[in-house]
C-alpha cells in the first residue's frame, strides 16, 4: 500500500498519472499523544509495507484511466442498514489519520456520510449537487477538500435523486455504456488519492451499477441474518453484469458486521452465503466489527468516527470524579467506553484490506485473494 512510503516509491518509478504520482502529499500532522491505543492504530496502518507499483493497466474501451481508479473501492449491499456507511467513513477515516489520502464519494440520497463525518448542512454539505452536475455535464468530480486532514467528500443527499431518471433516460439511448458516467468524471480525480471509497445506497441499482462501473474492487459487508444475505446474492448478480463493462472488477471480501458472535458457525453461513452469490471460494475478512450500539449512537449523534471517540473516551473524566465534581459533566451523557474496541476493530480491518490490496498489486494478474477467486 502507499502511505507516505508508498507514494514516494511510485514518485520515484513515475509510474502513475496525476498527482498521485507527482504531487509530495504534506504530512498529516501526528494526532493528540495522550491515549496509546490511538497511536498504536496509526502506526500498525502506516507500518504495512509499501505495495509494488502497478503494472501501467491499458486504458479502457471509453477512455477510462482505469490506472487511476486502481484504488477505487465500492461498498455494496442491496440491503440497508449493514454497515456500508459506517464502513466507508471509518476505514477512510483512519487511513486518512494515518497519513493516507482518501476520498469518499457518497451516492445516497439519506447522506448519512455527512452525519457520521459531522458535516451535515455545512459548507461540505451541496446535499449531492455537485456529484449530480458532474454527470450530466461530464466534468471532474469537484471534491470538497479537508473534511478531515487528507480526508476529502464528495457529497451525497437529495439532489441525487435526479440522477436516477438521467440514468434511465441515457441506458435507453447508449445502453450498458451508459453506466460509465461515474467512472469517467472520479477518474480524472482519483489518482490524486491513495485510497478511494464509494457508499452505495440500498435498493436503487441504477447508482450501485455507477459504481461497479467505476471500482476496481467491491468491499460488501453484511450483517449475519437473512437480509444481508439476500442482499449479497443481488449484488453477485449486478457485479457479473458489471464486470462485461468493467472487466477488472474484483470481490475483496465480505464484511461480517454488527456482530455479536464470534462463532465459527455464523462464519461458516456468511461464507456460505458469498459462496452462494458469487461463485468460486468465499472471500470472507477474517475481521468483523462488533456489535456496539452505544458506540454507533455516540458515533452518529457526534459525528465522529470510533478512533475519534476512542480518543475523547480516554479524555472524559471518571464517572466517580464528574459526579463528585458536581456541575453539567456529572449529569451530561457519558461516552461509551465500547469505541476503543471499535476502533480497533476497524483498525484490524484496515490492516488486512490493504495487505489484501498489497498482493492483488504485486502480482496484478492474480486476484486478491488468489485461493479464493470470485467468478461470475
Ligand atoms: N458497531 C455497530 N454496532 C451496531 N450498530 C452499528 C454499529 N455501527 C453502526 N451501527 C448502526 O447501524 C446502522 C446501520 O449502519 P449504516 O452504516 O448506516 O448501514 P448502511 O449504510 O448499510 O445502511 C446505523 O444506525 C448505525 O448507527
Ligand atoms: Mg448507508
Amino acid at each position: 500500500m502507499t502511505g507516505p512510503a508508498g507514494r514516494a516509491a511510485r514518485t520515484a518509478t513515475g509510474r502513475r498519472r496525476g498527482s498521485r504520482a507527482d504531487r509530495p502529499v504534506e504530512p498529516v500532522p501526528a494526532p493528540d499523544p495522550a491515549p496509546g491505543p490511538v497511536d498504536a492504530v496509526d502506526t500498525e496502518i502506516t507500518a504495512v509495507a509499501p505495495v509494488a507499483p502497478v503494472d501501467p493497466v491499458d486504458p479502457a474501451p471509453h477512455g477510462i484511466d482505469r490506472d487511476a481508479l486502481a484504488r477505487t473501492i465500492a461498498m455494496v449491499n442491496d440491503k440497508g442498514g449493514v454497515g456500508k456507511t459506517s464502513l466507508v467513513a471509518n476505514l477512510a477515516g483512519q487511513f486518512a489519520a494515518a497519513g493516507y489520502r482518501c476520498l469518499l464519494v457518497d451516492l445516497n440520497r439519506q447522506a448519512n456520510l455527512a452525519d457520521d463525518l459531522g458535516f451535515r448542512d455545512g459548507p461540505a454539505d451541496d446535499r449531492g449537487a455537485g456529484l449530480l452536475v458532474s454527470v450530466v455535464a461530464g466534468t471532474p468530480l469537484r471534491p470538497v477538500e479537508g473534511v478531515r486532514p487528507g480526508l476529502d467528500v464528495v457529497a451525497g443527499g437529495a439532489r441525487l435523486v435526479d440522477l436516477v431518471p438521467l440514468m434511465v433516460s441515457r441506458v435507453q439511448e447508449q445502453g450498458r455504456a451508459a453506466f460509465l458516467a461515474l467512472a469517467e468524471v472520479l477518474a480524472p480525480v482519483a489518482g490524486d488519492y491513495d485510497l478511494v471509497f464509494v457508499d452505495c445506497p440500498p435498493e436503487t441499482t441504477i447508482l450501485t451499477d455507477l459504481a461497479l462501473a467505476a471500482a476496481r474492487w467491491v468491499l460488501m459487508p453484511t450483517k449475519s441474518d437473512g437480509g444481508g444475505l439476500v442482499g449479497m446474492r443481488l449484488v453477485g448478480e449486478r457485479f457479473a453484469l458489471a464486470r462485461e463493462l468493467n472487466p477488472d472488477l474484483g470481490l475483496l471480501g465480505a464484511v461480517l458486521f454488527a456482530t455479536g458472535s464470534r462463532s465459527r458457525v455464523v462464519h461458516a453461513e456468511v461464507r456460505e452465503a458469498v459462496e452462494r452469490a458469487f461463485g468460486g471460494h468465499s472471500p470472507l475478512f477474517t475481521t468483523s466489527i462488533r456489535h456496539a450500539e452505544r458506540t454507533a449512537q455516540d458515533a452518529r449523534r457526534l459525528g465522529r468516527l470510533a478512533h475519534e471517540l476512542e480518543q475523547e473516551v480516554a479524555a472524559q473524566p471518571a464517572w466517580w470524579a464528574a459526579l463528585r465534581e458536581g456541575g453539567t459533566s456529572a449529569t451530561a451523557r457519558r461516552l461509551s467506553p465500547t469505541a476503543a474496541s471499535v476502533a480497533g476493530d476497524y483498525r484490524d480491518l484496515g490492516v488486512e484490506l490493504l495487505n489484501l490490496l498489497r498482493t492483488a498489486e504485486e502480482s496484478p494478474t492474480a486476484d486478491a485473494r488468489p485461493e479464493q477467486e470470485a467468478t461470475s
